[in-house]
Parts: C-alpha cells; sequence; structure tokens
C-alpha cells in the first residue's frame, strides 16, 4: 500500500505520490536570519492543475533568492503568494532543481511520469494577454519567480511546477550538478544575450562582477563561449585565480580600492577623490586585459556599492546591465556619464523559456563547467543559507542533496 509520507533520501516508486512530505519552509512570523527562519515540516503534497508537474527532488539549487525570502526583504514573499491563489501562511524555499517527474496534469504533452528534469524558474499566467499576443514572457505583468514570487519551491521532496518549466537534464552531471547552475545560468544568459544591440560579440570585453560567486563564474564563461574577454572583480587572489581557470582574462581585486558607495557630490571637493579612484579601477581593467579598452558590457549585481563605477567605466555606447542590489538599492548615477557617451543602464531579470533552453543546451552539450563548489545535505539548509547571507560560502555554486542518497549519485532510480 502507497505510504503517507516518506523520509528523505527515501524514494517512493517512480509515480506513486505520498500524501504528505518534507519540506524547508519560511513562515512569516518567524522572518529573520536563514538559520532560524528556514525550518524542516512535513505538509500535503501540492494538488496539480492541469498544465502543472509534480517533480520528486534529488537535488536543490542555492541561491541568494532563498536568504531574502528567509529575511522577509525586500518583499514578504507570502504576500505575493497570494496574487497566483497560493497559501498566504508559509513559503517552500528554492528556485533551481534536478529530479524525476511523478506526476503530470491532464494537458501536459512535454514531459511525462519517470522523465530526469531540471526546473527553470520561470512561470507566468498560461493565458496571460501579453504571453498569447507572442511577447517575451520574462516581460509579462503575471512574470514571476518560481520558489521566490511562488509557493512551491524545490527544498522539499516534491515540487509543483508548469510543465514548461521542465527541461531535460544533463546525462553527464550527478544530480547535484545538474541542480546548480540554472537560475544563475540563465539570468546571465539574459543579461549577455537578452538586450540587443548590446549583446556580447567576438572580441567584445565583459567586466563582470563577483566572478567566482554564483552569477559571476557562469557569467564569465557565457562571455568565453561568446569570443568575449571576461575581466572579473572578485575580493581575493584566490577568487580571481578561479575566475581565470573558469576563462576569464584577467580580474582586479576589489579590496585594493576604496572608493565604493554614493559618491560625494560633484562639486564637492571630495568628489575628486571619488573621480579619482575610479580613474584607477579603470586602469586596473586595462592592466588586468592587457590592453587600454573599456568594457562594452558590465555585468552588474552589487548595486549601490558599484554603479557609479560601472556606469563610469563602461565604453561610449556599452551598458551597464544590472540584475540585483545585493549590496543596496540607493545607486547614485552621473548622468553625465550616461548621456554623454551614450551609455545604457539596463535592467534585467530572470529569463525566458527560450534563454533557459539556450543555456542547457550549452550544459548538456558540455560546454559549461556548473561551478558546484560544494554540496550540502538536506539538513543543513538553512545553515547553508546563512552562509551565503554572511557572504561566507566557497567559491561557485551550491547544492543541497534532497532525495539524492548519497554525494556523487548519477543514476537513480
Ligand atoms: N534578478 C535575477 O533574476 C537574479 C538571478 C540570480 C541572482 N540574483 C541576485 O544577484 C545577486 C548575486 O547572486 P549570486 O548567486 O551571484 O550570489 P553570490 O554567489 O553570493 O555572488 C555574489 C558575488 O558578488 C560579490 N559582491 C558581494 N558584495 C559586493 C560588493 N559590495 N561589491 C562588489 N562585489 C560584491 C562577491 O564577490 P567578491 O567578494 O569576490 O567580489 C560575491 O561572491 C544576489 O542578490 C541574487 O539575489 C538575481
Amino acid at each position: 500500500m502507497a505510504k503517507d509520507l516518506y523520509e528523505i533520501g527515501e524514494i517512493p516508486p517512480i509515480g506513486e505520490v505520498p500524501k504528505r512530505m518534507h519540506a524547508m519552509v519560511v513562515r512569516p512570523d518567524r522572518y529573520g536570519e536563514p538559520k532560524d527562519a528556514i525550518r524542516d515540516e512535513v505538509i500535503d503534497v501540492p494538488e496539480l492543475g492541469p498544465h502543472d508537474a509534480l517533480v520528486m527532488v534529488m537535488a536543490a539549487g542555492v541561491n541568494f533568492n532563498n536568504v531574502w525570502a528567509a529575511r522577509g526583504i525586500p518583499v514578504d514573499v507570502t504576500k505575493t503568494q497570494a496574487r497566483w491563489g497560493e497559501p498566504t501562511d508559509f513559503h517552500i524555499v528554492g528556485s533551481d532543481a534536478s529530479g524525476i517527474v511523478y506526476a503530470v496534469g491532464s494537458e501536459v504533452t512535454n514531459v511525462k511520469v519517470g522523465d530526469h528534469v531540471i526546473v527553470h524558474a520561470g512561470q507566468w499566467d498560461l493565458d496571460d494577454p501579453w504571453v498569447l499576443a507572442g511577447n517575451d514572457p520574462g516581460l509579462a505583468p503575471s512574470f514571476r519567480v518560481w520558489g521566490y514570487d511562488t509557493c512551491w519551491g524545490s527544498f522539499a521532496q516534491f515540487c509543483k511546477v508548469q510543465a514548461h518549466q521542465c527541461l531535460p537534464k544533463a546525462e553527464h552531471l550527478t544530480w547535484e550538478e545538474a541542480a546548480a547552475p540554472t537560475l544563475t545560468g540563465g539570468t546571465a544568459y539574459r543579461m549577455l544575450h537578452g538586450w540587443p544591440p548590446n549583446t556580447v560579440k567576438e572580441g567584445d570585453v565583459v567586466l563582470v562582477w563577483g566572478a567566482a560567486g554564483g552569477l559571476g563564474s557562469l557569467a564569465v564563461q557565457l562571455v568565453k563561449l561568446a569570443g568575449g574577454k571576461a575581466v572579473g572583480v572578485v575580493s581575493s587572489d584566490e577568487k580571481g585565480e578561479y575566475a581565470k581557470r573558469l576563462g576569464a582574462v584577467g580580474y582586479v581585486n576589489r579590496r585594493k580600492f576604496s572608493h565604493w558607495g554614493i559618491p560625494p557630490r560633484w562639486d564637492s571637493p571630495e568628489w575628486k577623490d571619488w573621480l579619482e579612484g575610479a580613474k584607477a579601477f579603470g586602469k586596473a581593467i586595462w592592466e588586468a586585459l592587457g590592453e587600454r579598452r573599456n568594457p562594452n558590457i558590465v555585468f552588474e549585481h552589487p548595486g549601490q556599492d558599484t554603479i557609479p563605477t560601472s556606469i563610469f567605466v563602461c565604453e561610449r555606447g556599452g551598458m551597464v546591465v544590472i540584475c540585483a542590489g545585493t549590496s543596496g538599492y540607493d545607486t547614485m548615477v552621473d548622468v553625465r556619464y550616461l548621456w554623454y557617451l551614450q551609455k545604457r543602464y539596463q535592467g534585467s531579470h530572470l529569463f525566458n523559456d527560450e534563454q533557459a533552453a539556450a543555456f542547457n543546451d550549452l550544459v548538456r552539450e558540455g560546454k559549461i563547467d556548473t561551478t558546484l563548489g560544494h554540496t550540502y545535505e538536506y539538513h543543513e539548509t538553512p545553515m547553508v543559507h546563512q552562509l551565503m547571507g554572511e557572504g561566507r560560502l566557497p567559491e561557485g555554486n551550491v547544492a543541497v542533496l534532497v532525495n539524492a542518497p548519497q554525494r556523487g549519485l548519477k543514476d537513480l532510480p
């Protein structure tokens, strides 16, 4: 007889869905540091709609999203969930997964029970008029990040997704390697390829902030694959060497500079000191590159600390593309640099189906190192997010084993 609940690592027969499951849950009454806010609970397995799939999660990728969800800032994620008719008293973290399809809704045709998949995090209303008109779903009013703006994330034995989120898992990767890179890699793909005419081209110089981190380690590789020259920015020489091994032509250690944050007023004497700092940083980019060229694209996510410098060093007609504000949101822009040299300051958020699939194809072809830095066990989920929030994780991406019973296992069941 089917069991009501399986323990972590216990694999139910393919297609047999229990009533209850373990999940790493955040609740509004305990928002705060991830180590306290994220807790293992036993809850009901969600019901599927006609276009949904239920994936038994083998491994889940660790992303900064989950740190924000645990803290309840900048938004209370359970309030966002209310917009989609989802539970409002809890949230299951996680926007990256690898696993096996265990059930599908009545209208699903792209995947079937037993398929080995990875899940990308882009969701939208399938009947959104913007999407039905053939526009980019990434810009749709109903666009949302699964496992952040929505409830049923990947740090659970089962996750509920829209079936179009499922993509074939790269066969040569372990579950944890496969779970690690899609959210960051797909986001980096849209940032570098999604904003014509400022897409990365042969010979382009691209400055990549956090080049040894989740986004940056994949951005460096995407730049190299497109024939561009990535210069990484990092906080240690060890991280810089790591970025070079991934394909960066050189790196700048940001610890050697101190002009970060919101610059002083442009007409104050202190502003000149800021300008000297920004110029010295620009020279350090030339040295790392081995030629006197400014970045055609600046790959941004630290935000407040770095935007003034990013806008300053960007090439005439180039683009600063940003997907986050990890160090703060008050990013001062000296518009003189923007208009006079006709630079572009472009926001970018996640990806659409095509961009996720394009990135996943590069992974499946073995062209991308998934940069899995470390793997943790399911019970370590709160702690690993605490480490991420404190900037103490190792280089690259990080994954957690959910149902995958041992490190390095490739072919279950
Ligand atoms: N909108 C989207 O679609 C989207 C998608 C994915 C991620 N994100 C966001 O992007 C941000 C980065 O994600 P991630 O996965 O790459 O995180 P991560 O693995 O922690 O890497 C971020 C890197 O940024 C660098 N950094 C941190 N603070 C900095 C500062 N004040 N100045 C300069 N560099 C700094 C650090 O590298 P060094 O210390 O070596 O310099 C760090 O390794 C997060 O806020 C995340 O939520 C957004």
